[in-house]
């Protein structure tokens, strides 16, 4: 599934237009609160595709790394991301034609993404592909930050989910195994403090979003209760 550099024509000057004629599930929260394994579940039991739009921010990191781009260098970034080839889907990401499904969960990728992520350029680039994946599928699963406030704020279902900050750095722990808890953790904070705080589309909850904290929930329970939300497919 390629996330191509062309916008698609909806009638509309937006993709906010579009998202009200497509089913679209947003699905927000910081690191570790369970999104990727929720949203996968959640688009395969409503038939609908799913984006990792966090993979996305990381891809255009990935590819500013490989140039020799200071992350730091608002401009220098927003000068490539334009014309960047990404394609991000459930198996991996292909980034200018180079395979960078593993090089983007690496500490070095992890370390700068929140300051590429917060760069305007970036994020107007993302949030047009994003809308035309969508769109050109009828709708879709997307998980991320900003998806429920500012991408598709008036998507079919808004889920904000958390969990306990001991409980994310410890899910997040299990996934990099070289890292240890503490090391982790701190990086955790430190990018959520940096994802809230920053100007543009800062992490939120959206008004109208359902909020569930999955730290002691399983899977199932939380899939089953979203699936009952959007109604049966
Ligand atoms: O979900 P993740 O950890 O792979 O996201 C990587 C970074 O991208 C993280 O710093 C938050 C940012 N991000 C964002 O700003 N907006 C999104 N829609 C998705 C991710």
């Amino acid at each position: 599934m390629r996330v191509c550099p062309e916008p698609i024509r909806t009638g509309g000057s937006t993709g906010a237009v579009a998202s009200r004629t497509v089913k679209v599930i947003a699905i927000d929260g910081p690191a570790g609160s369970g999104k990727s394994t929720i949203a996968r579940r959640l688009a395969d039991r409503l038939g609908l595709d799913y984006l990792d739009t966090g993979a996305m921010y990381r891809a255009v990191t990935f590819a500013a790394l490989r140039r020799g781009i200071d992350p730091a260098d608002g401009a220098d970034v927003a000068a490539i991301v334009g014309d960047l080839e990404l394609e991000v889907g459930p198996d991996g990401v292909v980034v200018d034609g180079v395979d960078a499904t593993i090089e983007i969960r690496g500490p070095e990728v992890t370390r700068a993404v929140s300051l590429v992520a917060a760069n305007p350029e970036v994020r107007t680039d993302m949030v047009r592909r994003q809308r035309a994946w969508t769109v050109e599928r009828g709708g879709g699963v997307l998980e991320g930050r900003d998806i429920g406030s500012v991408v598709f704020p008036d998507a079919l279902l808004k889920v904000y989910l958390t969990a306990r900050p001991e409980v994310r750095a410890a899910r997040r722990s299990k996934e990099v195994a070289d890292l240890d808890y503490e090391t982790v953790a701190t990086d955790l904070a430190r990018r959520d403090a940096l994802d809230q705080g920053r100007d543009e589309s800062p992490l939120v909850e959206a008004d109208d979003a359902v909020v569930v904290d999955t730290s002691d929930l399983s899977v199932d329970e939380i899939v089953a209760s979203l699936v009952e939300r959007v109604g049966a497919p």
